[in-house]
């Protein structure tokens, strides 16, 4: 009989990844809400093909003791909770190299529309409303040349400072662990600890992962070490930011603009950033394009099989205690 594996939400993958899973398993489309309500734990359930909409808990991975494998759809997992799923034998991936391009690329996008404008530009032009050029009208600030601070130099920040570079800005970085001399001279991005990137970045970009330790990283007091007229992007994780403290720098002005593709009570904004005109949104979009999520979908999917027939998956992102115990 073939595994049972419950998918949450509709993706796109290739026609090869769609036949292989449905050769080794039988799909069944699932919602937390539907698992937790079984009186019955699923027993006949083996993976899960889920993302960050979909939050396990222990009382939902009680009602799947047999789970092997969960298959994240996305390359962050601070939904998925990885100790508890490492003590009980489940394998945790997610889809590593797939996305980092597609967000590197709309962070660009959100530095130019916030230094820009763009959103507010655009508003006018849409209601008709541009009365003709004159030389003060709608001026921003200058993307080129400025410095960009890329908190968690990862992949998806690796892209961002090569792009960076085409626009002649000075990269600098803080990570838990610098680079390599070597591999800062390739990227040409120069570390420094967070108080020092925070004091000299004209444009902070966030590509750091949320932890307990990363949680309201950006809040009143750390926002207020950045320069005054600085401009904050953020498309990793919306906890990241507490969004009042941010929402108050924006309209003090102490920061120029901010550019936002993830929230802090997403998919809720805080009240007190609606209608900023300084603030520029995206609807959680960084991964967002056709070809990142059909990749996103096969790298998701082997991933799950990997798991399924009891070999270790590509991007496992733990190492599962007891899996000797559970039939393969
Ligand atoms: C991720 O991969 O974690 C993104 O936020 C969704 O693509």
């Amino acid at each position: 009989m073939k595994p049972i594996v419950l998918q949450f939400d509709d993706i796109l993958m290739t026609a090869d990844a769609q036949e292989q899973l449905h050769s080794a398993a039988l799909v069944q489309f699932a919602s937390v809400d539907e698992i937790l309500a079984s009186p019955d734990p699923l027993l006949d359930v083996q993976g899960l093909l889920l993302n960050l909409a979909h939050p396990v808990t222990a009382t939902l991975l009680d009602k799947l003791p047999n789970v092997k494998v969960i298959a994240n759809y996305g390359v962050g997992v601070d939904h998925i909770p990885l100790p508890l799923a490492t003590e009980r034998g489940i394998w945790v991936t997610n889809t590593p190299g797939m996305l980092d391009k597609a967000v590197a690329d709309l962070t660009m996008g959100l530095i130019i529309a916030a230094s820009r404008r763009m959103v507010e530009s655009h508003q006018v032009m849409a209601a008709n409303a541009f009365t003709g050029w004159t030389p003060m009208y709608q001026l921003g600030v200058e993307v080129s040349g400025k410095t960009l601070g890329i908190i968690g130099l990862g992949e998806i920040g690796k892209q961002v400072a090569r792009r960076a570079a085409g626009f002649d800005m000075p990269v600098l970085y803080c990570n838990r662990k610098p680079l390599s001399p070597e591999e800062e001279l390739r990227l040409g991005v120069s570390y420094r600890n967070f108080e020092q990137l925070l004091a000299e970045s004209d444009i902070v970009s966030i590509h750091t992962p949320l932890t307990p330790e990363t949680r309201g990283l950006f809040n009143a007091v750390t926002i207020a070490r950045m320069k005054r007229g600085a401009i904050l992007i953020n498309t990793s994780r919306g906890a990241l930011i507490q969004e009042a403290a941010l929402a108050d720098a924006l309209k003090r002005g102490h920061l120029y603009a901010a550019g936002l593709d993830v929230f802090e009570q997403e998919p809720k904004v805080h009240p007190d950033l609606v209608g900023l005109p300084n603030v520029v949104m995206a609807a959680h979009i960084g991964s967002a394009t056709n070809e990142t999520r059909r990749a996103m979908g096969d790298c998701t999917v082997h991933n799950l099989l990997c798991g399924l027939k009891g070999e270790k998956p590509p991007a496992a992102l733990n190492v599962p205690v007891m899996l000797s115990v559970k039939p393969l």
